[in-house]
């Protein structure tokens, strides 16, 4: 049997990079875990941080995944150090995509929108410390946003206000890149384009994870074979309509399972 890549978020935001990931490795089969009965995480406490990524971590390993996506920020920072040096397969990171704003601004202001879990974390302050300096980075937890993502409530009033409460101060102080520090938060970029100046680059992370992804498998011998037929298979331990909504992709050889 080939060995499925596992991908795991708090929710269904991580399909965000899923699809990048199915993009650029089309032969490969994937299991995607979506833990929505216990989004958010971006509030929760990093050892409950820790202990839901393992709990996912095991779900995915007892399907034979040869290695995981953890397609999540807030897991990322408060997990991953321990998931690599407790599990063997290789895990691949998301983390706010501070370097490349950090070369692109002209104004040296960013804005970073992410869970208090991400921005609250070692990692993403090391990060920060490493690739910015020089520049200004304004940091705004998205409180609330995905609670509503999660719902399926994305183009909403609420939305907007929310975005707008979180997005001007930032402006005010003229940032010219927005980095999406959370995997949910792609799928708010068509809202985001009618709330930010044209001037604003919106930046995120999740091809820099499908080609990593890609780099690590081929580093490992782990690429699938030319003659593979992808299948993939979505969990979630809640509702599955918004996660169906939101992978929108053909269904064959994609199933969807509520467990
Ligand atoms: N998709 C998660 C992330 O990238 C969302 C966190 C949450 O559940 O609060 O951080």
């Amino acid at each position: 049997m080939v060995k499925p890549i596992g991908v795991f978020d708090s929710g269904v935001g991580g399909t965000s990079i899923w699809k990048e990931v199915a993009k650029m490795l089309p032969l490969e089969s994937t299991i995607y875990l979506a833990d929505s009965a216990n989004a958010p995480y971006g509030e929760k406490s990093k050892e409950e941080i820790l202990q839901l990524s393992i709990k996912n971590t095991e779900f995915l390993l007892n399907r034979g995944c040869k290695l995981i996506v953890v397609a999540c920020n807030t897991a990322t920072t408060n997990a991953i150090d321990y998931l690599r040096d407790n599990y063997s397969v290789p895990f691949i990171g998301i983390e706010p995509a501070i370097k490349p704003a950090a070369l692109q601004t002209k104004t040296k202001k960013v804005g970073v929108l992410a869970t208090k879990g991400t921005l609250s974390s070692s990692l993403f302050h090391n990060t920060s410390k490493l690739y910015a300096e020089g520049i200004t980075v304004l940091e705004q937890e998205g409180k609330g946003l995905v609670k509503l993502i999660e719902s399926g409530d994305i183009e909403s009033d609420e939305m907007k206000t929310l975005l707008k409460q979180f997005l001007d101060p930032m402006l005010e102080q003229d940032i010219d890149c927005l980095v999406l520090g959370c995997t949910h938060y792609p799928y708010l970029i068509p809202v985001l384009k009618q709330l930010l100046p044209p001037n604003i680059t919106i930046i995120d992370s999740g091809e820099a994870v499908a080609r990593q992804t890609k780099a690590v498998l081929e580093h490992n011998s782990l690429l699938a074979q030319e003659n593979n037929v992808p299948t993939h298979i979505f969990y979630s331990n809640k509702e599955i309509d918004v996660l169906k909504q939101l992978v929108n992709a053909p269904t064959a050889q994609i199933s969807f399972l509520v467990f």
